[in-house]
């Protein structure tokens, strides 16, 4: 089997390696491909994942290229974690729309519109070179906005684009400890949208555990969402929502707390990151030692603007989710377990108030022939509303990214619920032209 990675001088990419070497065998998984348009990133990772083969003692063959169709050609499935822009463009997404007293987040919000202008047309590029050099190959895709994007390819890939996301299963799994219960036990109703879900309902054999988990102000202290939302504001929704449903329902917080944070989140992670990435040479135990320690400072500073905000002094639970996501994918696809995993695919009639072919975040029966999704059950009004309109939202977006009109990219910032006014809207457009060439070009004035 040939795995390719698109993205492969990404940051995150040796926890993908780290959990391969462990799953290769029952895999078969014979080459991995690592693509990137920047070699020098290339290099860099390849030192790390070098090291941590040498700690596991066993070598999984990878090889690096810059040649996308070259990366591409024949693979059984392709990952994609590209950052169209690099970090530079996510500090671009965050300030922007900050410097006018709107959220500046790279998924959620004007940042993340902005985002998805870029990255769209690349992503249909990787799509139409896939159909091309690998018809059969599975698109695992963890680019984000990670929903806009797999809907937008969709148009090239149909059902054989999946989209992913750490956030879900993470919100079930500190459910699940903060009830003393093994999350393989429990059914979770997981219902909406990339970044924009609910989790609705806890079930074991007799009942939902979710309205006494409500009413238990302690145990809810115990798990970061349960910290971040409030015990009122939960029992008043009767639902967990996902972390990212932070900037919507605490949305002026939020923005006071990133405006007051020294740098935004772009930029802490861009001078961490230039630092990892400064370093070369061939010491492999160095690159392994300089990767977990950006790393580490990665994860203990994730969302803390969000949690400032919410009074949150804990530090996030250890990550794990990432790469756990794509092997339960990759597991489940390639050995047809039949596993259920929440993901990104088309609705079908999971959400049934959303046409067939919208890509919702579901639970889904995942094997040989791809995710299949479940009905959604029960959705209150004020969820569905918010998932009509971000559908919506996306929709323009990708609308937008696909034709150039700088009306449809106006048309998808005001018609976000973050934005305040249309006048706004123009605004954060004229301002990511201004600091965005490549913007400026492709969304003319
Ligand atoms: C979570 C989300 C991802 C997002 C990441 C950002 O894992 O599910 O979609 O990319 O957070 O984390 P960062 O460390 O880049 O702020
Ligand atoms: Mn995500």
């Amino acid at each position: 089997m040939k795995l390719t990675i698109v993205g492969g001088g990404g940051f995150r990419v040796p926890l993908v390696y780290g959990a391969l070497l462990e799953k290769a065998g029952a895999l078969r998984l014979d080459e991995v491909v690592l693509h990137d348009i920047d070699a020098g990133r290339l290099a860099r990772i390849a030192s790390v994942l070098d090291g941590l083969a040498a700690e596991h003692g066993t070598r999984l063959p990878f090889r690096s290229t810059t040649d996308l169709a070259e990366a591409v050609e024949g693979a059984d499935f392709v990952f994609s974690a590209i950052r169209v822009g690099q970090l530079e463009g996510r500090v671009v997404d965050e300030s922007v729309p900050l410097a006018l007293g709107v959220l500046g987040q790279e998924t959620t919000g004007p940042g993340g519109i902005c985002f998805a202008l870029r990255t769209i047309p690349a992503m249909m590029r990787l799509a139409e070179t896939m159909a091309e050099r690998a018809p059969g190959a599975w698109l695992i895709n963890f680019t984000n906005p990670a929903g806009m994007v797999t809907e937008a390819v969709r148009q090239v890939l149909g059902d054989r684009a999946v989209g992913i996301c750490d956030s879900p299963s993470g919100l079930c799994r500190r459910v699940a400890r903060a009830l003393g219960r093994d999350p393989r036990e429990l059914w979770f109703d997981y219902f909406g949208l990339n970044h924009l879900g609910w989790l609705g309902g806890v079930r074991d054999e007799q009942q939902d555990l979710l309205p006494g988990l409500l009413e238990d102000d302690e145990r809810l202290a115990s798990f970061e969402e349960g910290r971040l939302f409030g015990g009122d504001w939960l029992r008043s929704l009767g639902m967990i929502p996902n972390e990212y449903l932070y900037y919507f329902y605490y949305g002026a917080d939020t923005v006071h707390a990133i405006q007051e944070s020294p740098a935004s989140r772009g930029a802490f992670l861009l001078e961490q990151q230039r630092a990892f990435y400064a370093a070369n040479g061939e010491d492999r135990a160095e690159a392994v030692a300089a990767w977990r320690a950006t790393r580490h400072d990665r994860e203990r500073t994730y969302m803390a603007e969000a949690r400032s905000a919410a009074g949150d002094r804990d530090e996030p639970e250890p990550g794990g989710g990432y790469e756990s996501e794509a092997m339960a994918v990759l597991e489940a696809m390639a050995l047809n377990t039949r596993s259920v995993l929440i993901l990104n695919t088309a609705n079908r009639t999971s959400l049934p108030f959303l046409d067939a072919r919208a890509v919702v975040e579901v639970p889904s029966v995942v094997g040989r022939a791809g995710p299949v999704p479940l009905a959604a059950g029960h959705v209150p009004g004020h969820a569905r509303a918010l998932i009509e309109t971000m559908k919506e939202v996306e929709r323009t977006t990708i609308d937008a990214a696909l034709t150039g009109s700088s009306a449809l990219a106006v048309k998808a910032l005001a018609l976000h619920p973050l934005v305040p006014s249309v006048s706004v809207a123009r605004e954060i457009l004229d301002g990511y032209r201004r600091r965005l060439p490549e913007l400026a070009e492709a969304f003319p004035a």
